[in-house]
């Protein structure tokens, strides 16, 4: 069943087109994969989504969550959506968790004002979701401020507080960013183990298509605003057909070879004024004709749920 259905977003700034005319689904209990370098979209696709996009942003398109056009809410009608239906967590849990409240209180206020329970009944809740996110001594924990925990724990707290209210689907940017590679690892576990015994979908964005690919079941490769590839972690890597997924994959660390003998793909991801017609990856690409200059590459089916936007699919 289809959750969450979008398509033609656009989100520009100064008439400038941060994310451009993409479409995409998110199926109920499944995870979407979000890739792509920083500065092409992927943050302002998620505010899209939730409504929380910055003021200076204007959006356009269609976002069908649940069979209702959300671009169309008002501010209540939205926060009604925010915890019930959609709940997101960021890369920092400091800015968005509250500094002089507990953790457990800031858990069970959710309880509070989600499902009108009273405060015991809530505090049963959220010590019960404490234990849920494997958060060791849920009742002492409970008591804790964000800043007497590590950034792995404050990251379970935003994940409990996310959850408590059983939205149909989270977004997560860049979760697991900010925190060592064993912890991420723990995160990512928990978010897969979640997904299991909830029926909760994930949009999951990073930056990282190693992160990316070891938990979604598709994912979509974004680069300056647009949706360049898409397929499952699998086929991505086994016969990635744009040249841009094709530099991330090389770009990946290979075990047991130094870091200095790293690929990177050549350039940077334009600015938003620097996007002309013709392919946006055209600058840094191997492979560009006069065609990529002349012509944007719509997205072309390769085979069952592999879709690319080349003009020179398959050349090398
Ligand atoms: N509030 C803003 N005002 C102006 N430009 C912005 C704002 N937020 C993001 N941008 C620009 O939009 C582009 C996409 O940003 P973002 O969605 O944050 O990318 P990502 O999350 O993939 O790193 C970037 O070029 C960024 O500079
Ligand atoms: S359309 Fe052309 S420039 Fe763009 S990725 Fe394909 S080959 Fe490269
Ligand atoms: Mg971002």
């Amino acid at each position: 069943m289809t959750l969450l259905n979008v398509k033609s977003l656009s989100v520009a700034f100064k008439g400038h087109r941060a994310v451009n005319d993409i479409s995409f689904h998110v199926d109920k209990g499944e995870i979407l994969g979000v890739v792509g370098e920083s500065g092409c979209g992927k943050s302002l696709t998620s505010l899209a989504v939730i409504g929380l996009q910055p003021s200076v942003m204007r959006v356009s398109g269609y976002i069908d969550f649940l069979g209702q056009n959300v671009l169309a809410l008002n501010e209540r009608e939205w926060q009604q959506i925010r915890g019930d239906g959609i709940s997101m967590i960021f890369q920092e849990p400091m800015t968005a968790l509250n500094p002089v409240m507990t953790i457990g209180n800031q858990i069970a206020e959710m309880f509070e004002l989600h499902r009108r329970c009273d405060k015991n009944a809530a505090k049963v809740l959220a010590l019960e979701m404490l234990e849920k996110v494997h958060i060791p001594d849920p009742s002492k924990r409970f008591d804790a401020f964000p800043h007497e925990l590590s950034g792995g724990m404050r990251q379970r707290v935003m994940i409990a507080m996310a959850l408590a209210c059983e939205p149909s689907l989270i977004i997560a940017d860049e979760p697991t960013t900010a925190l060592d590679v064993t912890v991420q690892a723990q995160v990512l576990d928990l978010l897969e183990e979640l997904r299991e015994n909830t029926d909760t979908a994930i949009m999951f964005i990073s930056h990282n298509l190693a992160v990316v690919s070891q938990i979604a079941d598709r994912v979509i490769v974004m680069y300056a605003g647009r949706i360049v590839e898409r397929a499952t972690p699998e086929v991505l890597f086994s016969s990635p057909k744009h040249p841009y997924t094709q530099g991330l994959i090389a770009s990946l660390p290979v075990m047991g070879e130094s870091h200095e003998e790293l690929y990177a793909i050549p350039g940077t991801v334009p600015a938003l004024d620097e996007r002309g017609v013709g392919c946006v990856f055209a600058d840094r690409c191997n492979r560009t004709s006069d065609v990529c200059r002349a012509e944007q590459p719509e997205e072309t089916l390769v085979d069952n749920n592999h879709a690319v936007a080349c003009h020179h699919i398959g050349e090398a």
